[in-house]
C-alpha cells in the first residue's frame, strides 16, 4: 500500500512502530497474500473518548464490501474499547466514501472552505440498523 504521498504524522509513526499497541486498530484486506486495503482506527485528543477513522482500498478491490466490512470491525472495535465517537474527513466530492460512511452511522459535522467534509459516528448505541452493502 505505499503511495508516493503518504506522509506518517505522529500518529501514524506510533501505530507503524507499534502495531500490537492497544491504543489503536489497524487492519489490513488480504488477497492470495498480497494487501489490497487497510483501515485504522487511532485514539483522539488526550482524555477524549475518541477516535479518528480512515480506510483505502486498491481500485481492483473497491466496490466489493470490504470497506464496508473494515469501517464496521473498526467501529465495533472502538465502541468495545470505551470510545463514544468515532471522526473522519473525507472529501465532499466522494460519493463513494460518504455512502459508505453514512451507511455505517456518520453524518456530517462541518463542511470546510477546502473542499473537506467533517463526519462523526455516535458509538454508544452503535447498531448497524441499516445493514446494506456486500459485507
Ligand atoms: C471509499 C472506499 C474505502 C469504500 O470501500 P469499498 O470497499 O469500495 O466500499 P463498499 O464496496 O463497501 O461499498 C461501496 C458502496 O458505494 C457505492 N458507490 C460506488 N460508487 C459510488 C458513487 N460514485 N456514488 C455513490 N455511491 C457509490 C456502491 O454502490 C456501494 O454501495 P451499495 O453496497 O449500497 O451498492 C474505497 O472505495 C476506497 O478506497 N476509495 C478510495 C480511497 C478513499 O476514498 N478513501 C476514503 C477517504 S477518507
Amino acid at each position: 500500500m505505499r503511495t508516493v504521498r503518504f506522509e506518517p504524522d505522529a500518529a501514524w509513526e506510533h501505530a507503524l512502530a507499534y502495531p500490537d499497541c492497544p491504543c489503536h486498530l489497524l487492519l489490513v484486506a488480504e488477497d492470495g497474500g498480497d494487501i489490497v486495503g487497510w483501515c485504522r482506527a487511532f485514539p483522539g485528543d488526550a482524555g477524549e473518548a475518541a477516535v479518528t477513522v480512515g480506510l483505502g482500498l486498491r481500485p481492483s478491490h473497491r466496490d466489493q464490501g470490504i470497506g464496508t466490512a473494515m469501517l464496521r470491525q473498526a467501529l465495533d472495535w472502538a465502541r468495545r474499547v470505551g470510545c463514544r465517537q468515532a471522526r473522519l474527513t473525507t472529501r465532499e466530492d466522494n460519493a463513494r466514501a460518504i455512502h459508505v460512511f453514512q451507511r455505517c452511522g456518520f453524518r456530517v459535522a462541518g463542511r470546510a472552505d477546502d473542499g473537506l467534509l467533517s463526519m462523526t459516528c455516535d458509538l454508544v448505541d452503535l447498531g448497524f440498523p441499516e445493514q446494506g452493502g456486500r459485507s
